[in-house]
Order: C-alpha cells, then sequence, then structure tokens
C-alpha cells in the first residue's frame, strides 16, 4: 500500500465510508462516466495531508439518521482538505475555512478518488497498442462526451482539451476569421481581454465596450457597439469573479447573433456554480477550466462550433496536430487535434470529466440552493458590520454566483487578507483579481478583498469570517504585521509550514496580475 499521504488519507476515507456504511462510489464504465457522487458526509471525510496522520473527526459521529441539513449549512460534497487544520500565529490551530475556492477550487473527494483508480492504467494515448494505452485513450476521447454533455453542447460541436480558460480563449482567437472585430465589455477577467489583442498581425482587431452600471444599460451599450461597427466575435464572461454577478447568455447571444457576430463565453467561473447550456442559451463557444471545477489537475476546455477551429490557426504545432507532414509543408488536422498538438493531459482531463459527471449528478437545483444560502447569509453578515462594503457593477443582474468583493474602510484588502489566514484561519483572495480595468471603474485602484463559497464551504465558514471581519474592525489586528516584499505578513511569523512548501522559503513574492 502507498504510503504517500494523499493516497493514505483517501484509504482512511474508504475505512471512515465502511464506519458509517456509506456505499463506495462504483467505478465508473470505461467511456462514460456514470458517476454517483458519494453522498455528503463531510465529518466523515477527515484528512491531514500536511502532516499525513488522520485528524480527529470534530463533533458528533456521522449518522445516517441525521436530518437534512438546510442549504449551505453543511458542504454539498465532500472535499480533499475539507477538514485541514492550519495553524494560527496566535497560536493552536483552526480548521481551514476555503473562501478562495474562486481562484481555485479544491478537488472533490470523487475527483482525487477517481484519478486514483485512473492512474494505474495511466499510458500514451492515440498511438500506443497496448491494453493501457487503449485504455486511456478511451478515458481521454470519452471524456469529450462528458464535458460536452456538461454544457449543454450541440451534437456537432467539437470539445478541445486546453490546459484552463486562459488557453482555452486563446486557441478561439487564432481561430477568429482574418480581418475580424472582437467586442468585449471591460468587466472581463484579463484572460478574455487579452487574447483578441495577439492577432493584429492577422488584422483581427478587439473592442472594449465600458459596461453601464446596471444589467439593462449594458445591454443597451452593447447593443450599440454591435450597430457601430461589423463584429467577429462577442466574448464576455458568463460571470463576473468580481462581484459574481451573472450575465443573461440567451439575451447576449440573441444581440450578438441580430449583429451576425458569434457569441463565446468565458464560463470559468459560471461553469462550477451554475448549469451551462450551450445550446438553450445560443453560445457559440465556451471556455472552463479544471481548476475551477474541483479537478485540480491542469486540464481546460473550449466547446463550440466547428467551422473557426477547423479553419483557424493550430494551437500548438507538433505531433498529434497534423495530417500529414514533408520538409516543406504541412497538412494540419481538423479540431480538436489541430490545437492539442504534443502528449494531452489524460489525468487532468479524466479529473474534469469525472467533476463534471459528479456535479450533474447532483439533485435538480441543489447546487444553485446551496451557493445561493451561503451568498446571502454572507452578504448579510457583511453588511452587518460597520465600514464593509459590498461592490456591484451590474445593478439588476438577475443572480449571482457565491463570489463577492468588499473593503473594509482604513485597512488595507492585503493586511484584511493576511489577518483572516493568520488568526483566523480563512483563506480569501485580495488585490485587482485580474481585471484591472473593472477594479478601476469601480474606483478600487488599491484592491479589494474577495470570498468565494463552493460545494465544499459551509455556513460556519461565512460566519467565521464574518466573526473575523467584526473583531478586525473594533479591536484591530490581535498580531503586528508588516509589508514584506509589496504583502502583507505577520511580524516574527511563528506557524509552522510543511517542509515540501514553505513560503519563506521562496526567493520573491509572486504578485500575479500585480495582484
Ligand atoms: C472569469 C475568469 N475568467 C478566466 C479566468 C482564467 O482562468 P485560468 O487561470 O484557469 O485560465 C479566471 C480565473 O480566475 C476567471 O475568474
Amino acid at each position: 500500500m502507498s504510503t504517500h499521504p494523499v493516497v493514505a488519507d483517501r484509504a482512511l476515507d474508504r475505512a471512515l465510508d465502511r464506519a458509517v456504511d456509506r456505499a463506495p462510489a462504483a467505478a465508473p464504465p470505461a467511456r462514460r462516466l456514470a458517476v454517483v457522487p458519494p453522498p455528503a458526509s463531510p465529518s466523515s471525510t477527515v484528512r491531514s495531508v500536511s502532516q499525513g496522520v488522520p485528524a480527529q473527526p470534530e463533533g458528533p459521529a456521522p449518522s445516517r439518521a441525521r436530518t437534512a441539513p438546510a442549504p449551505g449549512e453543511e458542504p454539498l460534497l465532500p472535499v480533499v482538505g475539507g477538514e485541514e487544520q492550519v495553524p494560527l500565529v496566535t497560536g493552536g490551530t483552526a480548521r481551514y475555512a476555503n473562501l478562495d475556492v474562486a481562484a481555485s477550487a479544491p478537488a472533490l473527494c470523487w475527483v482525487a478518488d477517481h484519478v486514483e483508480r485512473v492512474l494505474p492504467l495511466y499510458a500514451s494515448v492515440h498511438r500506443g497498442a497496448g491494453y493501457a494505452s487503449q485504455v486511456s485513450t478511451a478515458v481521454l476521447e470519452g471524456a469529450r462526451d462528458v464535458v460536452g454533455g456538461f454544457v449543454g453542447a450541440r451534437a456537432d460541436d467539437v470539445v478541445v482539451w486546453t490546459r484552463s480558460t486562459t488557453d482555452a480563449l486563446a486557441v478561439l482567437a487564432g481561430c477568429v476569421p482574418d480581418g475580424g472585430s472582437v467586442l468585449v465589455l471591460d468587466l472581463e477577467h484579463h484572460a478574455n481581454l487579452l487574447p483578441w489583442r495577439t492577432q493584429g498581425h492577422r488584422g483581427v482587431t478587439s473592442r472594449v465596450v465600458e459596461a453601464a452600471p446596471t444589467l439593462e444599460g449594458t445591454l443597451a451599450v452593447l447593443a450599440d457597439a454591435l450597430a457601430a461597427e461589423p463584429t467577429a466575435l462577442v466574448a464576455v464572461t458568463g460571470a463576473s469573479n468580481v462581484t459574481g454577478e451573472e450575465l443573461p447568455l440567451r439575451r447576449v447571444a440573441d444581440l450578438a447573433h441580430t449583429a451576425g457576430a458569434r457569441l463565446a463565453v468565458d464560463a470559468a467561473q459560471l461553469a462550477p456554480h451554475r448549469a451551462v447550456d450551450v445550446a438553450r442559451d445560443g453560445v457559440d463557444w465556451v471556455a472552463l477550466s479544471g481548476h475551477k471545477l474541483y479537478a485540480p489537475f491542469g486540464a481546460g476546455a473550449l466547446v463550440g462550433r466547428r467551422d473557426w477551429l477547423d479553419e483557424g490557426t493550430p494551437y500548438l504545432a507538433g505531433g498529434g496536430a497534423v495530417a500529414e507532414v514533408g520538409l516543406d509543408d504541412v497538412r494540419w488536422a481538423a479540431a480538436p487535434a489541430r490545437h492539442e498538438g504534443g502528449t494531452p493531459n489524460v489525468l487532468g482531463v479524466a479529473a474534469l470529466a469525472a467533476a463534471c459527471d459528479a456535479l450533474q449528478a447532483l439533485a435538480g437545483g441543489a447546487l444553485e440552493a446551496h451557493e445561493r444560502a451561503l451568498r446571502e447569509r454572507l452578504v448579510d453578515g457583511l453588511a452587518g458590520v460597520p465600514g464593509v462594503r459590498v461592490h456591484r457593477a451590474l445593478e439588476g443582474a438577475p443572480s449571482a454566483i457565491g463570489v463577492v468583493t468588499f473593503t473594509v474602510d482604513g485597512v488595507a484588502p492585503g493586511l484584511v487578507a493576511a489577518v483572516l489566514s493568520a488568526e483566523h484561519g480563512i483563506g480569501v483572495r485580495d488585490g485587482r483579481f485580474c481585471a484591472h480595468p473593472l477594479l478601476e471603474r469601480l474606483g478600487l485602484r488599491e484592491g479589494a478583498v474577495r470570498a468565494s463559497v463552493g460545494v465544499g464551504s459551509r455556513a460556519e465558514d461565512v460566519d467565521r469570517l464574518v466573526a473575523a471581519l467584526r473583531a478586525l474592525v473594533s479591536d484591530g489586528p490581535g498580531w503586528e504585521y508588516a509589508l514584506v516584499e509589496g504583502r502583507w505578513a505577520p511580524v516574527d511569523d511563528p506557524r509552522p509550514w510543511p517542509e515540501w512548501g514553505d513560503p519563506t522559503a521562496r526567493a520573491a513574492a509572486a504578485r500575479p496580475c500585480g495582484g
């Protein structure tokens, strides 16, 4: 038996599963991953990855006789690390409250188990004749149906494997027809602002429309911009990574199509939180990331219309992307192979498909009810803390995912985040969230704090955040902090770090997107 801590933890989970008479999830058949996720019983999935030693379960032993908790009270699905204890500067430990899932979500236990199941038959794909190669190829190819189904793809849509949403939108940028114009809103993540700007050598241009403060106003300025100039593609986010507010995709698609444009949706934030249905909503392409979908193994996808993808610039020139190669010429393959040069990430794709299956298997409306309850609890709780302000960008947006950005009057966002982490064991994000133009327009040049919830979150996480902010506002920090290389950090931080992940050993603090 492996002694790797993660593997050991899952062995522990299985033992706990048996102890509470939970049926472990059945191994999915080779092609279609028909997953029935294990029932959420988070208190039975205690892990201590950092120490490799299982922590003791908190609270009462899990019982099948428990009455169903209200939405948001408990995690909807168990995630790896959901019960992890982290050290505090003030001494002792606290269960890690991960309120930063919008940046990268923890793996579903189901996903981690599935990857472990696939690993023994992991091998080269497409070209191998061996048994394991054939299984791995089936995993990779079968997953296209799963992920396509997860986003409601049409029968003739293509699923291209990518590393992430950024990667997927870059693939699409290379496929915008020569001379085409791309229209984006200023509230986009950089991943959906920048790729279009790299195609100038082909005459592709991009225009940024400043969104209005209201949803209706924003749809109106979008319509005006579409009427003003011929547009090949409208590229918008499905849900803002800053405010969580959603765009009504059917209405945006109708505006785009009426003007003769196609619609691409950055679903990095939307897909983990809401059912995406490209066929129903008339979306031409959708981009998503596995690591935001509880499958942090390095895969993402671009799903949508075949025509542009068959004709566009091959994303990675190399093996697998070609039909025929001569010394002076090359005949490129059609999509998806055209954009998948090199060896694909089979395990990442297996994980992504398993996550999609697990989320799809949730009872209808359960995901939305869970996150709506947590978001409301969070927004209401923040509203009750003096000096805390929640920021919105699209008044009238029909709904919002569990992503909330706020500031605390008189306290730097980085200091707020450092205090939450060091004194309370709460993980949030601070900075400008790779959405500089939106933060600028919202008057948040110095950044803000973002809390985000997902299937592994619970009401207690939110309550702890609100209580910690209340304490910060009334009493100030309980420790001394200083700016170190531009980041707030506790002075003489006594917290122990795992030897394989000691942040004090790194050369320089990385500041993606300048915060
Ligand atoms: C709305 C949105 N789009 C795109 C991205 C980029 O995703 P990735 O880093 O997985 O490429 C993010 C990441 O935070 C995001 O929130």
